[in-house]
């Protein structure tokens, strides 16, 4: 595991790009090295890095050319947010001790200018809440159900991907709000804890399952309201069999589309014209102004018991690599983050 222990002069141990894959990424496609933490010059601050999230959007970042964001160069540090800890701050408003979230890289100790940082509210939750249900894969889930969604009480909603980091939240979120909620999600364990601790009001096992379709149906008697989609592909296929007069398809990601060698052409899209229904994909980055608002929701639910997060901990950097991996493998359950350090006290 790298890292540093304290009293050691700052070393900054660093992941790299270092090849672009053609099918899941893995340790073979980054390099790791070490330098001497940057000096902050006036306006930066050094920092600690203590957790990195790990998303499936990163995989496209390890694209050349254009997605919604630029790929990243090969030889660069791997893109990735995060939760530090401020050692040393030449910037106004920051102090050595503060918690602030940043686009970290996948590196120990990043110095960072500080008007890309954002110091935490503690009052909102810890450190572990901030990357977890204070985090943005929660905040995806708030505004996908209620802005896209059009989330209302009674509404039968159905999430794919539902054990995952987002999923987790969007179910109990639809089900805070009174809603009837179904889950799919891949293997008895994962199903087993979206009904049990995520008190979905139905699990769906989409690798037990031969006919998805009829499962759902199973599942959702009634049909659906809302459909929020994390995975697109036949699972999106099979969930429009069941729209209800009205119903709205959130297309949060495509996940099992990221590595088929060819594109699913989605064959239902009739029913959503019969249903008068409407599909709308959104990126949670445009939603930046209102992230207070989420967090100040999210936060409220966590204090009053209704709203819990699982993360899945990989501890040490040298495991960001295997982690991006794991989320296309369906190998984590709930928010996959990787530990780099713990709220020890600081060493400056
Ligand atoms: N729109 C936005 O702004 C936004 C923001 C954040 C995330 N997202 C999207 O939200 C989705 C979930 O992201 P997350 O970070 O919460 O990841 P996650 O759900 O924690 O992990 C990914 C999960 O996807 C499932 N999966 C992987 N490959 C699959 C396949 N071929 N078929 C079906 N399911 C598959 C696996 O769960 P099972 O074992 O249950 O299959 C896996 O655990 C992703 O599509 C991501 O791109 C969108």
């Amino acid at each position: 595991m790298l890292n540093s222990a304290p009293g050691d002069s700052l070393v900054n141990h660093r992941l790299l790009l270092a090849a672009r894959p053609s099918a899941i990424p893995g340790p073979e496609h980054f390099t790791a090295d070490s330098l001497p933490a940057r000096v902050p010059g006036a306006g930066d601050v050094l920092l600690e890095s203590l957790y990195l999230s790990i998303d499936p959007a990163m995989r496209s970042w390890m694209r050349d050319g254009t997605g919604y964001q630029q790929g990243i160069p090969i030889g660069e540090v791997m893109r990735g947010g995060g939760i530090a800890r401020v050692l040393q701050s030449r910037a106004d408003g920051f102090a050595a001790g503060d918690l602030v979230q940043a686009r970290l890289g996948w590196q120990t100790h990043p110095t960072i200018a500080a008007r890309y940082l954002q110091k935490l509210d503690l009052g909102l939750g810890t450190a572990e809440d901030w990357i977890g249900p204070l985090g943005l894969s929660a905040v995806t889930a708030y505004f996908g159900l209620r802005d896209i969604g059009g989330m209302r009480p009674n509404d039968r909603v159905l999430v794919s991907a539902a054990a995952g980091g987002v999923g987790q939240i969007a179910v109990q979120i639809a089900r805070i709000e009174g809603c009837r909620v179904a889950g799919i999600a891949g293997g008895p364990q994962k199903c087993a804890f979206v009904r049990d601790e995520l008190r979905a009001h139905a699990a769906i096992d989409y690798k037990a399952e031969p006919n998805l379709s009829a499962a759902i149906g199973r599942a959702c008697p009634d049909g659906v309201d809302l459909y929020f989609d994390n995975v697109g592909g036949a699972t999106l296929d099979a969930a429009l069999e069941h729209l209800r007069q009205g119903a709205r398809v959130v297309l949060c990601g495509r996940i099992s589309q990221t590595h088929a060698e060819e594109a699913y052409g989605v064959r239902n899209l009739g029913r959503l014209a019969a249903a008068r229904g409407r599909m709308q994909g959104f990126l949670v980055f445009n939603y930046h102004d209102r992230y207070d608002e989420a967090r100040t929701w999210l936060a409220a639910r966590r204090r009053d018991g209704s709203l819990q997060q699982r993360l899945h901990v990989l501890d040490g950097l040298d495991q960001a690599p295997r982690g991006l991996g794991m989320l296309f493998r369906g190998e984590n359950t709930g928010k996959l983050v990787v530990r780099l350090a713990t709220l020890a006290p600081t060493h400056s």
